[in-house]
């Protein structure tokens, strides 16, 4: 696995470990699996593929927003507005709001919100500049033509998968990437990429709609 390096302040770190230190003891463990060094370094990765793409000022909404890792790493090296982080688990609401509290209380630039991705309705006064989706292998093919199909046109779209089919929680793996862009619409990519961890290889496409 080759290291991302990244922008992170000391300020947003503190948020971090704050709001995994504040859960119950149970839930911490919960929470500690997104700092996994491969769930790191594919955000880091994400982020940085996005540098020469994201010039100007943009909104962006990630599906399968887990605990917000993800919009608090963009926060801090892109020149984003606002994020809307949107995961069908409850529980991720409340711990991705306090990962993020600083750019909730500024203005709520960060909103995490409780609801199936296929269901998600864009909010009206937020553009849908980028449109991201970390948990493509945790959805089944209807649930993913749904979203898609909902995805406005020229969005800029990030999808990541992998090939972790021992992971029971991942439905819909990849086995490769031809097979990872196959199954996910990709078209005309701006990126398609493939990042070896120590346990499975990511996929990632960037392309608009
Ligand atoms: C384990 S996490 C993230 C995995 C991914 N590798 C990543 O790093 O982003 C998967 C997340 O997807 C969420 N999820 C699963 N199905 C969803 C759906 N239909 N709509 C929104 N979120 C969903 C889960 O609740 C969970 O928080």
């Amino acid at each position: 696995m080759t290291s991302q390096s990244l922008d992170i302040n000391s300020n947003d770190l503190i948020h971090w470990f704050n709001a995994i230190r504040n859960l119950p003891n149970n839930e911490r463990t919960r929470a500690l699996d997104a700092t996994w060094s491969g769930q790191i370094q594919s955000k880091a990765w994400l982020v940085n593929c996005l540098k020469p793409l994201v010039t100007i000022d943009s909104n962006a909404y990630i599906f399968g927003g887990w605990i917000g890792l993800l919009a608090n790493l963009m926060f801090q090296n892109l020149p984003i507005k606002k994020i809307r982080s949107i995961d069908i688990d409850p529980w991720c609401e409340s711990v991705a709001d306090m990962v993020n509290k600083p750019y909730e209380m500024n203005n709520w630039r960060f909103k995490s919100i409780t609801c199936d991705m296929m269901n998600y309705e864009y909010d009206y006064d937020i553009t849908s500049d980028i449109v991201i989706n970390t948990s493509s292998e945790h959805i089944d093919q209807s649930t993913y033509d749904n979203w898609f199909d909902k995805i406005h046109h020229d969005s800029l779209i990030v999808v990541q998968g992998n090939n972790f089919f021992d992971c029971h929680e991942h439905i819909r793996c990849s086995t490769d990437l031809n097979d990872f862009e196959n199954m996910n619409n990709v078209y005309n990519p701006l990126f398609s990429g493939q990042f070896h961890t120590d346990q499975y290889t990511r996929y990632m496409s960037i392309w608009r709609k």
